[in-house]
């Protein structure tokens, strides 16, 4: 059977206010301003970005700040509906259209009239369902399955992405038509590791949250810590610094965070990779490179005290290519002192590194 449809709405006052969501680095400002630009029109929005980079939230904020937001709220994570389902379960299905539909039953888009329809990995649905997705934005028309006319549907599309949908028009895995109608306004949520200069408010935001969940004093995390915080590569972005802070909140265990950060990368296992969709192989094996590179250097740099000169020649390689990786892998910048190598400023990062 399908999963029952569900939709609710959107209560702004349960996201994180917007000078935390967008915090203080150029790149979120003009995700800011994007927002506020389109939130209230009609037009789709894609959002794309790595996992944990907020894709949900922004969502759940353009359907907030929209005159939508009395209306539903209706999300779909397309890949956790089995492909047969995908297409009854979005446009609903007329009384006797296939075995076992014993009564006629309305689809999330119809739930979505007059609200917001986010499609969470819009990316993995497949050609046929994509053709009515085209339709519906075309003309706001869709049919229910088994049914001989169309209907009429107002309602706003948000898609999100972590991969690039171009890549898959590319690979002819998703229509162009579509893209250029969902890619209206295109949003790029950066990774963590490029807006560092928004660590200290994001901890503050997550220590105050979780540390009255568990009836804590809000603990102050050392020196090294956000050291090692801001030279992180965050693969899993602010869900997984959420997710540090919560269990630093309830443990106190200091060394749980940098054994996490430190922890070398295993490399991708093929098995976690979805091989269901065209894959771009050099990137995959590009990026599993430097992530190992990157928690092998860290790992060094640690263990002498973030002395460059002797984690060069612990790794035995020249200082200048430690200092080439140290900036490719935006580990850097590095002061020139090198007993001395601390962090920089949070702000002076941020500048090089937006
Ligand atoms: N800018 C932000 N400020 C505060 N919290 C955030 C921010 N971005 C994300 N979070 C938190 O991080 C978690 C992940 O956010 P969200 O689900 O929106 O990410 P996502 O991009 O949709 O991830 P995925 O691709 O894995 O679905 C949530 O718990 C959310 O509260
Ligand atoms: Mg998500």
């Amino acid at each position: 059977m399908p999963l029952a449809p569900k939709s609710e709405t959107v209560d702004l006052r349960e996201l994180p206010p917007p000078e935390v969501f967008f915090g203080r680095s150029a790149r979120m400002a003009a995700v800011r301003e994007t927002i506020q630009r389109v939130a209230d029109t009609g037009i789709p929005v894609l959002i794309q970005g790595e996992s944990g980079t907020g894709k949900e939230l922004l969502a759940r904020m353009v359907h907030g700040h929209s005159r939508r937001a009395n209306f539903p709220w209706v999300k779909v994570t397309c890949p956790a509906i089995p492909l047969p389902l995908i297409e009854s379960e979005l446009f609903g299905y007329e009384k006797g259209a296939f075995t076992g539909a014993s009564a006629t039953k309305r689809g999330r888009v119809e739930l979505a009239h007059r609200g917001t329809l986010f499609l969470d990995e819009v990316g993995s649905l497949d050609l046929a369902v994509q053709a009515k997705l085209l339709q519906l934005l075309q003309d706001g028309r869709f049919a229910r399955v088994g049914a001989q006319d169309s209907r009429q549907v107002d309602t706003r599309l948000v898609t999100a992405a972590r991969g690039s949908l171009r890549e898959q028009v590319e690979a002819g895995s998703f229509r162009l038509d579509l893209f250029f109608r969902v890619n209206a306004v295109t949003i790029e949520l950066p990774p963590l590791r490029h807006r560092t200069v928004d660590l200290p408010a994001l901890i503050a935001y997550f220590f105050q949250i979780h540390a009255k969940t568990f009836q804590q004093t809000p603990k102050l995390l050392s020196r090294e810590v956000l050291r090692a915080m801001e030279r992180y590569s965050w693969p899993g972005n602010i869900r997984q610094l959420e997710n540090m802070i919560r269990n630093f909140a309830l443990l106190g265990d200091e060394n749980a965070l940098l054994a996490e950060m430190l922890a070398p990368v295993r490399p991708h296992r093929a098995a976690a990779i979805d091989l269901s969709r065209p894959v771009a192989l050099k990137q995959i094996v590009r990026t599993a490179t430097q992530e190992l590179e990157r928690a092998i250097i860290l790992q060094v740099l640690q263990n002498h005290g973030w002395n460059r000169s002797k984690t060069a020649k612990w790794l035995k390689i020249s200082y200048r290519s430690l200092l080439y990786k140290l900036e490719e892998l935006q580990l850097g910048p590095q002061s020139d002192g090198d007993q001395t190598a601390g962090p920089a400023a949070p702000s002076s990062r941020a500048a090089t590194v937006e």
